[in-house]
C-alpha cells in the first residue's frame, strides 16, 4: 500500500465553541441552551458546565503556537451563535465578531487553515424559549446569522460547515433528552430535524464564496445476527441515523420507509413545498464524523450491555464480542471506516469527502515525569488513518482528516471525565501537555509525512 497522502490533503484537529471557549459571560455573549442545560443538577457528569472549559477564548494564541509546534496544519472550530446574536436575532454583536476575526487572523498568520462550523449545538437560549429547532423560524434566523458571519469572515475562511451532526442536535436534544435542551418527544425531534436541514439549505444560499459542506455523524449499522428482526431493525436504524440526513442533502427527499414508520407520530406538516429543494443545494464537500458502528438487535439482550437507540425504533446497540472499546464504551472498528467511505461514494457520489471528526476517549493520566503516554489513542488513530488511506487507494475523493479533538474538553453530558484530546488539559491550572499521540500525529501529517509501517 502507498502510505503517502496527496498534496494539499487537509490534516487537522477539531474543537467546538461551547466545549473549549469558556468566557460564557464575556463581550456580550448571550446564554445558550448548553449553559442552561448543564446547570440543571443531574444533566451532566459531576455537574460539569462549559463555563471555563479550556478557556480557549483567552488562550487561542498559545493553542495555535502548540499546533505549529506539533505540525498540525488545519483547525476546525465553531462560532458560538450567542456571541454573534446574543438573543439569536437582530444586529450583530461587534465584540463577538471581533473575537472570531482575531482568532481567524491568528490562524492565518501561522498558515493554519481555518475550517469554520456555524452551528455546533450551542443554540441561543432566547430561540429555545420561542420553541427552538422544532420552530421553523429558527431556520430563518440561522440563515441571517450565517449571512452575518460569512459577511465578516468570508475573505479569511476558505471552508465553511453549516451544521455539526444534526442527528445529535435533533434526536439527543429533543428525542432522548440526554443533550440540551433535554426534551423527550419524537414529534418535536422530527420537526427539529427537518428545520435543522432547512437551516443548512437556507444558510447555503448565504455562503456565496468559499467551499461549504455539512458534517454528519454517519453511523453504519449491522444486524447483531441473521434473525430477520435484527436485520430489519438494523436497516431501520441506518435509515434513521444516516439516510434521514444524507438522502435529502443529496436531493432524494426523505426515505419513504422512515416516513411511514413515523406516520403515527407526526403528520409532517412542517415539510413545506420547496423545502426539499432548498435542502438539496449541492454541497462542495461532505463532512463525515466517524467514531463507531452500531451492531443492532431488536430484542434487548439480558447478558450484555445494550444501549437503546433514540427514535423509538425498538433497536438496541451492543458491542460485539471480542471488539475493544474506548472509554466511552464505543466499539473500535476501524475497517468500517473504509467500507463507509466506499459506500458513501457509491451511493451518493459526493464531490469530496472530508473526515471532519475521528478520535477516541481514553483514561489518560499525567505521568510523574510530566508526559502523557496514550498508546491506545495512537493505535486508534493509526488504524483509522490507515482505513482512510485505503479509501483513497480505492479512488475515493478524500480531502482531509480532522482528529477530535485538539484538546481535552467539555464532552457534553459526560463533562470533563472523557478525554478526547491530542493535548492533555489539566483543568484546574489550564496547563496543556501534548500526549504521545499528538507527537505521532504530527510526524504523519507534516508535509511529506507518511504513515509509518
Ligand atoms: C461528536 C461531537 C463532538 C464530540 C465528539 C466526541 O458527536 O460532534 O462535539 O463530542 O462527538
Amino acid at each position: 500500500m502507498d502510505r503517502s497522502f496527496p498534496e494539499g490533503f487537509l490534516w487537522g484537529a477539531a474543537t467546538s465553541a461551547y466545549q473549549v471557549e469558556g468566557a460564557v459571560g464575556q463581550d456580550g455573549r448571550g446564554p445558550s441552551i448548553w449553559d442552561t442545560f448543564s446547570r440543571i443538577p443531574g444533566k451532566t457528569r459531576n455537574g460539569d458546565t462549559g463555563e471555563l472549559a479550556c478557556d480557549q477564548y483567552h488562550r487561542y494564541e498559545q493553542d495555535f503556537d502548540l499546533m505549529v509546534e506539533l505540525g498540525i496544519g488545519a483547525y476546525r472550530f465553531s462560532v458560538a451563535w450567542p456571541r454573534i446574536q446574543p438573543n439569536g436575532r437582530g444586529p450583530a454583536n461587534q465584540r463577538g465578531l471581533d473575537h472570531y476575526r482575531r482568532l481567524v487572523d491568528a490562524l492565518n498568520r501561522r498558515a493554519i487553515v481555518p475550517v469554520l462550523t456555524l452551528f455546533h449545538w450551542d443554540l441561543p437560549q432566547a430561540l429555545q424559549d420561542l420553541g427552538g429547532w422544532p420552530n421553523r423560524d429558527t431556520a430563518e434566523r440561522f440563515a441571517d446569522y450565517a449571512d452575518i458571519v460569512h459577511g465578516a469572515l468570508s475573505g479569511e475562511v476558505p471552508y465553511w460547515i453549516t451544521l455539526n451532526e444534526p442527528w445529535c442536535a435533533a434526536w439527543l436534544g429533543y428525542g432522548s433528552g440526554v443533550h440540551a435542551p433535554g426534551l423527550r418527544d419524537d414529534a418535536l425531534a422530527l420537526a427539529a430535524s427537518h428545520h435543522l436541514l432547512l437551516a443548512h439549505g437556507l444558510a447555503a444560499q448565504a455562503l456565496s464564496s468559499g467551499e461549504f459542506g455539512i458534517a454528519l455523524n454517519v453511523q453504519p449499522t449491522a444486524p447483531a445476527s441473521d434473525d430477520p428482526d435484527d436485520v430489519a431493525v438494523a436497516r431501520l436504524a441506518d435509515l434513521h441515523m444516516n439516510a434521514q440526513y444524507l438522502d435529502p442533502v443529496f436531493g432524494r427527499g426523505y426515505p419513504a420507509e422512515l416516513l411511514e414508520r413515523y406516520s403515527g407520530v407526526s403528520d409532517l406538516a412542517f415539510v413545506r413545498e420547496g423545502d426539499l429543494d432548498t435542502i438539496a443545494r449541492p454541497i462542495d464537500f461532505l463532512g463525515v464524523n466517524y467514531y463507531r458502528r452500531h451492531t443492532v438487535t431488536a430484542s434487548r439482550p439480558a447478558d450484555v450491555v445494550a444501549e437503546e437507540l433514540p427514535g423509538s425504533l425498538g433497536a438496541w446497540s451492543i458491542v460485539p464480542p471480542d471488539v475493544g472499546v474506548t472509554a466511552m464504551g464505543w466499539p473500535i472498528e476501524p475497517e468500517v471506516l473504509t467500507e463507509l467511505l466506499v459506500g458513501l461514494h457509491r451511493e451518493y457520489a459526493p464531490g469530496r469527502i472530508v473526515i471532519t471528526e475521528n478520535g477516541a476517549a481514553f483514561d489518560d493520566v499525567l505521568g510523574p515525569a510530566g508526559g502523557v503516554e496514550d498508546p491506545a489513542r495512537t493505535a486508534y488513530l493509526r488504524e483509522h488513518v490507515e482505513a482512510a488511506r485505503e479509501a483513497l487507494g480505492a479512488g475515493i475523493a478524500l480531502g482531509g482528516f480532522f482528529v477530535w479533538s485538539l484538546l481535552d474538553n467539555f464532552e457534553w453530558a459526560e463533562g470533563y471525565d472523557r478525554r478526547f484530546g491530542l493535548v492533555f488539559v489539566d483543568f484546574p491550572t489550564q496547563e496543556r501537555t501534548p500526549k504521545a499521540s499528538a507527537r505521532w500525529y504530527g510526524e504523519v501529517v507534516r508535509p511529506g509525512g507518511v504513515l509509518p509501517v
